[in-house]
């Protein structure tokens, strides 16, 4: 598989984004990261680490693509959060925009549930596809229109350890 980012390249990307996000919340602010399962678990996991001062996470599942690699349109929630959102500064931390179908819905039904503050942040995102303005306040990287696996990101739930992101050759 051809990589496209390297885990070096991707290390130091979540490194910067994690300094940009600390100083717009600030220095000793609570920040509430909700990470959409599965995809954004190593992003996560690496975007807390790299934050220093008061966080907490909580995790939410929508389902998106089922087994393909095209987008449905439609958007479930499958797993909701334990939280409440009442006052926090919230973060949603998801893998990739691509239609941003799913990034518009979440970020709807989250804001309705009073958040202080709501701001995202993706990894990835595929600017070709978009079918919407969805607003990401904090992104990785810009790719062109290619299927991506490898750091958290599936195809069909395969290859989400992969430690790099890879082209999947023939798929979208
Ligand atoms: P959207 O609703 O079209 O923006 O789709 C976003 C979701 O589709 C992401 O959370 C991913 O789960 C999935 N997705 C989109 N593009 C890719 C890709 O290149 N590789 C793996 N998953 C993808
Ligand atoms: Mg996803």
């Amino acid at each position: 598989m051809e990589v496209l980012i390297t885990r070096q390249e991707i290390q130091a990307r979540i490194t910067e984004m994690a300094r940009t996000i600390r100083s717009d919340f600030g220095a000793g602010t609570p920040i509430h990261f909700v990470a959409v399962l599965k995809g954004a678990f190593m992003f996560l996991s690496e975007l807390i680490r790299a934050i220093e001062g008061p966080v907490t996470c909580d995790f939410i599942a929508v389902s998106s693509y089922g087994s393909g690699t095209k987008s449905s349109g439609e958007v479930r929630l499958t797993k909701d959060l334990d939280e409440s959102l009442e006052g926090l500064n919230v973060v949603i931390v998801e893998d990739i925009v691509d239609t941003g179908l799913t990034l518009s819905y979440l970020q709807e039904i989250l804001r309705a549930r009073g958040p202080r503050a709501l701001k995202t942040a993706c990894l990835l995102s595929k600017p070709s596809r978009r079918k919407n303005d969805v607003k990401v306040e904090y992104i990785g990287f810009t790719i062109e229109d290619r299927f991506v696996v490898g750091y958290g990101l599936d195809f069909d739930e395969k290859y989400r350890n992969l430690p790099d992101i890879a082209v999947l050759e023939g798929k979208a």
